[in-house]
């Protein structure tokens, strides 16, 4: 009984599709956790819950999540192939990415399962993986900004610059290409980078940020770039969109932090506007090539013209999007994955996992209730009225608890806790053999991890 809620709980768990890009020289892989021992959250998926009405403090960088305390290894960065390509992934939770478990979860589908129609349409919205459209056209786009800094403390919006949009990521598949302009290299240290996607309806309205350390490699360029301008919504008029330079969109956080609003204004399929990394905000698909300013960079850059990056002229993939990978076999094994289990559990940092003093901040209750949506009567759908509706931040603002997340959503917070409950009874029971099993397992999968 108590094996098959285990298992249960750690595959529907993996079913729930937030996100974002997961990979080398991101913040928070360990969802905060700075004193997490590898491999104990290869399974992290917290790390891409979405933010919403959140003040500066915890919304920037997805420091809400403690993420700019979980920073990646010394010497692990994101690489920027100047004039080239990033390939990166997108998932719900590292476990389903190359960057988890060494790739062994990875099914080419943002929940680790199998046999997706990547042509699927749901009028109603794709809910399964909740991936917040309704068919890839539908896609709102995501971009990567780059800070010439490399202390993460001292980034700010206004130091970002938006450099690469993919309009058409993120959608059920796991692989993307981003474009890169003619960037310079990055100080000595490195640049700090952010992902960042505000979906477009289908679901709560909020959006994403994540941080990395990247470095630029292949830089020939030593133009540094323009200050980042504020964008603004232009969809109807293309001549009031801001040129050049710009910053990433903060939308629907809390304390009057947003740099753009669009309440009360309806985009061209009639549903309550949504700022976005599209054209929408005159941010265009691909490198963003406005972005350069005359002047000089002022730092001696660090020598990264060597770089082995092989992905430098690859701009096959029209969409910016990689077909899925489709596994010959469809064995459930690959989301059962005991696995996932014993790294959640983390037998060897329990006590940091448990300390009460870090459960505030990572358990995070604020973010909890918001997360649970007790009405649910204002979920966006495309029929509700105006009145019922929390797309728009004025009604957004009036109805903090009234979130608009999906039943999944409600579901994966009881999942969470019944899986914790039955996984503190498995540590408190070395009887149990799924137990065993599952130690095994991740000593193991820990040998494998280093070798990443
Ligand atoms: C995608 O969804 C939108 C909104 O429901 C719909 O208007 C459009 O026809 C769909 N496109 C495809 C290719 O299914």
């Amino acid at each position: 009984m108590l094996a098959s809620v285990v298992i249960l709980a750690a595959s529907m768990a993996l079913t729930n599709a937030h996100g974002t890009i997961w990979g080398p020289g991101m913040y928070c892989a360990n969802e905060g956790n700075p004193n997490a021992d590898y491999p104990s959250k290869q399974n992290s998926y917290h790390t891409g819950y979405p933010l919403y009405q959140l003040p500066w403090d915890k919304f920037w960088l997805n420091n809400n999540r403690n993420c700019k305390n979980d920073p990646p290894p010394d010497g692990e960065f994101m690489e920027v192939p100047a004039n080239g390509v990033m390939k990166v992934q997108f998932a719900s939770s590292r476990a389903h990415t190359n960057y988890g478990w060494g790739g062994k979860f990875y099914t080419g589908f943002v929940d680790g399962l199998t046999g997706y129609d990547v042509n699927e349409n749901q009028p109603d919205c794709v809910t399964s993986p909740n991936i917040h459209a309704q068919n890839a056209s539908m896609v709102a786009g995501s971009a990567f900004a780059i800070a010439y800094k490399s202390d993460i403390n001292s980034v700010g919006l206004e130091d970002m610059v938006v450099f690469s949009v993919n309009q058409h990521a993120p959608w059920i598949t796991v692989d993307y290409e981003y474009e890169v302009p003619d960037l310079p290299a990055c100080p000595e240290g490195g640049c700090i980078c952010a992902w960042s996607w505000i979906p477009n309806g289908c679901g709560e309205a909020n959006m994403f940020l994540n941080a990395y350390r990247c470095k630029v490699t292949g830089a020939t360029n030593t133009h540094a770039l323009a200050a980042p301008q504020t964008p603004s919504y232009c969809e109807f008029d293309d001549s009031s969109c801001v040129q050049g330079a710009k910053q990433l969109l903060v939308w629907h956080q809390a304390d009057g932090i947003d740099n753009i609003n669009v309440d009360n204004r309806k985009q061209a399929n009639g549903e309550w506007a949504s700022p976005g990394f599209n054209d929408k905000c005159g941010f265009k698909h691909g490198a963003q090539t406005d972005i350069f300013s005359d002047s000089q960079i002022s730092y001696t850059p660090s020598d990264d013209s060597s770089s082995s990056s092989a992905s430098s002229s690859d701009t096959s993939a029209a969409t910016g999007n990689v077909a899925a990978v489709m596994p010959a076999d469809s064995e459930s094994s690959s989301y059962e994955e005991p696995a996932s289990t014993s790294s959640w559990e983390e037998p060897s940092s329990t006590s940091a996992w448990e300390e009460p003093a870090s459960t505030s901040t990572w358990e995070e209750p604020a973010s909890t209730s918001t997360w649970e949506e007790p009405a649910s009567s204002s979920v966006w759908t495309e029929s509700s009225s105006e009145a019922s509706s929390t797309w728009s931040s004025s009604s957004a603002a009036s109805s903090a608890t009234a979130q608009c997340r999906s039943r999944a959503s409600r579901r994966s917070l009881k999942r969470d806790l019944a899986r914790a409950a039955a996984e503190r009874k498995a540590r408190e029971d070395p009887s149990i053999p799924e137990r065993r099993a599952m130690n095994a397992h991740a000593r193991s999968q820990r040998r494998a991890a280093h070798g990443l």
